[in-house]
């Protein structure tokens, strides 16, 4: 079965997203459940065709995401994912009943090394699962995925008998991953020609290729998946994804949009929006994007060399495959400062992708206009720092309310903190080794919690000594660890602040956190 569009020489290839099933899985990539419905609707909005919105199963959280995104999505397909266990699959089944397009994407591993090790199971065992499990997927829904795990590592003779297996069973899409980013190109194309060639009914299907990128070769074995007859990619914003991620969204969709003279597909994806999903995907789950990141990085239009840059000036195609524009570069056309007013900052925010109910808008524009009080310029990346924060804490149970700090040679350093917490206002002063320190010690003393610190970054968003700093925070506890980032012209500020995310969305987990204070 292929996926063609009428009226297109080009065979249509369906972009399945798992940003917020992969890419939540990572560790610190956790989003809150705002955060997650944001995304989805963004990736409606793009023309993603399927958005695995998370795994059902898992925890109360990601069931409940999942079925309020399979409420939300009107346009995509919306899957849960489930292990070949039947309590996962009544799970996923009810978390997408509601979607528009609802599907349940089952998975079994079917290599040697995970029959032996992971499932203790044997060939004609896993067989028979297969064909349980599928069976009791379709009976609840229709529009079914089977994936292999550790296909690449699958003998070809056992992977083409499983496919037929689930095929049979009433699977509508099959996944052939490498689950482990072990496969070259030549190798993943292969497989997917050998199966589609030997199993009998594989006409009944589509097939989908899932790839990690260990070696750095995600992008590069879906692409070659698709000579092999695959028709779907499963890909992620920004690559996100278990270890070094999955195959980039971004990557995928403009290498067949730059290069259809040797790839003859498309996909529905707005390009034009990408930009703005990377942005949203790394504000999310806080995961900074690399600056030369290919299609979103911050560098990845930007040419320095002189050669270059004379080249540029003449005919933009000298050194540019493709236009910023295509993929939603703005050209800052207009710098805003504390003399913008609210048409301005509403243009710039259209401009930047966003369109914020009006208690945002009123939000994000007092807190533009505070910033713009001490800075002379505002430039887009401060916008859209801003805003992503206003998003991200809106639901925020612990909130800043004011910090001083004494710092400087002679110590000790100490931080005296106002908190929100709840409805109740709590104060506390420490000190510390340093102001960092005693900040992260008064957060500790007012919030009393095991969470560890795993990591502490700082950066500038802009150039300038009156720049804002990013501030990102990664803590972890019960097994879980969450990645938060603040922005601020004041270092120590943006400190606490993306301290008490991270604070704040292992809260909205479940964490046990106590804020002591407010509950006396
Ligand atoms: O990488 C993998 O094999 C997976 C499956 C669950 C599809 O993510
Ligand atoms: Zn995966």
């Amino acid at each position: 079965m292929t996926a063609s569009v009428s009226g297109s020489s080009k065979d249509r290839v369906l972009i399945f997203d798992t940003t917020l099933r992969d890419g939540e899985q990572c560790p610190g990539a956790t989003m809150t459940l705002e955060e997650k419905l944001e995304v989805a609707e963004l990736l409606d909005t793009m023309g993603v065709d399927i958005i695995e919105a998370g795994f059902p199963i898992a925890s109360n959280g990601d069931f409940e995401a999942v079925s309020l995104i399979a409420k939300q999505v009107r346009r995509a397909t919306v899957a849960g994912l489930a292990r070949a266990i039947s309590a996962d699959i009544a799970r996923a089944g009810e978390a997408v009943r509601h979607a528009a397009r609802p599907r349940i994407h089952t998975f079994v591993s079917t290599s040697p090394i995970h029959l032996a090790h992971q499932m203790r199971k044997s060939e004609e065992e896993v067989l028979e699962i297969i064909t349980k499990t599928v069976t009791q997927a379709r009976n609840l829904i229709e529009d079914i995925e089977w994936s292999a795990m550790d296909a690449t590592r699958t003998p070809i003779d056992y992977l083409c008998r499983c496919v037929e297996a689930a095929i049979r069973a009433g699977a509508t899409t099959i996944n052939l991953p490498d689950t482990v980013g072990y496969a070259t190109p030549d190798e993943y194309r292969a497989m997917f020609r050998a199966v589609r060639e030997r199993v009998p009914n594989a006409d009944k299907a589509i097939f989908s290729a899932h790839c990690h990128n260990d070696l750095g070769l995600a992008v590069a074995n879906s692409l070659a998946a698709l000579e092999g007859g695959a028709r779907q990619i499963e890909c992620t914003l920004n690559g996100i994804g278990e270890r070094a991620g999955n195959a980039a969204l971004e990557e995928v969709v403009m290498a067949i949009r730059t290069r259809g003279d040797v790839l003859p597909y498309e996909t529905g994806i707005e390009a034009t929006m990408l930009t703005r999903a990377s942005k949203l995907a790394s504000a999310a789950t806080s995961f900074p994007v690399q600056y030369n990141k290919a299609i979103v990085g911050r560098n990845a239009f930007a040419h320095e060399s002189g050669i270059h840059q004379d080249g540029m000036l003449k005919n933009a195609q000298t050194y540019e495959i493709m236009t910023p524009e295509s993929v939603g570069v703005t050209k800052t056309s207009l710098v805003m400062g504390k003399h913008s007013g609210r048409a301005a900052f509403r243009n710039k925010l259209e401009e930047l992708g966003y369109s914020l109910a009006d208690n945002q808008f009123q939000d994000a524009f007092e807190r533009f206009k505070e910033l713009a009080d001490r800075k002379k310029h505002v430039y887009d990346e401060d916008i859209e720092a801003l805003v992503d924060q206003n998003i991200a804490t809106a639901h925020d149970r612990i909130k800043l309310v004011s910090l001083h700090i004494v710092a400087g040679t002679r110590g000790p350093q100490r931080a005296t903190m106002r908190l929100q917490v709840d409805d109740k206002i709590v104060i506390e002063e420490q000190e510390g080794n340093g102001p960092v320190d005693a900040t992260f010690n008064t957060i500790k003393a007012l919030v009393p919690h095991e969470a560890v610190l795993e990591l502490y970054q700082v950066h500038a968003v802009t150039e300038g000594t009156d720049a804002q700093a990013e501030v990102s925070v990664r803590l972890s506890a019960d097994n879980r660890s969450v990645t938060s980032r603040a922005a601020d012209p004041d270092t120590l500020v943006a400190s606490a602040q993306a301290y008490l995310g991270a604070l704040n969305k292992l809260m909205s987990r479940g964490a046990r956190l106590h804020a002591q204070h407010a509950a006396e």
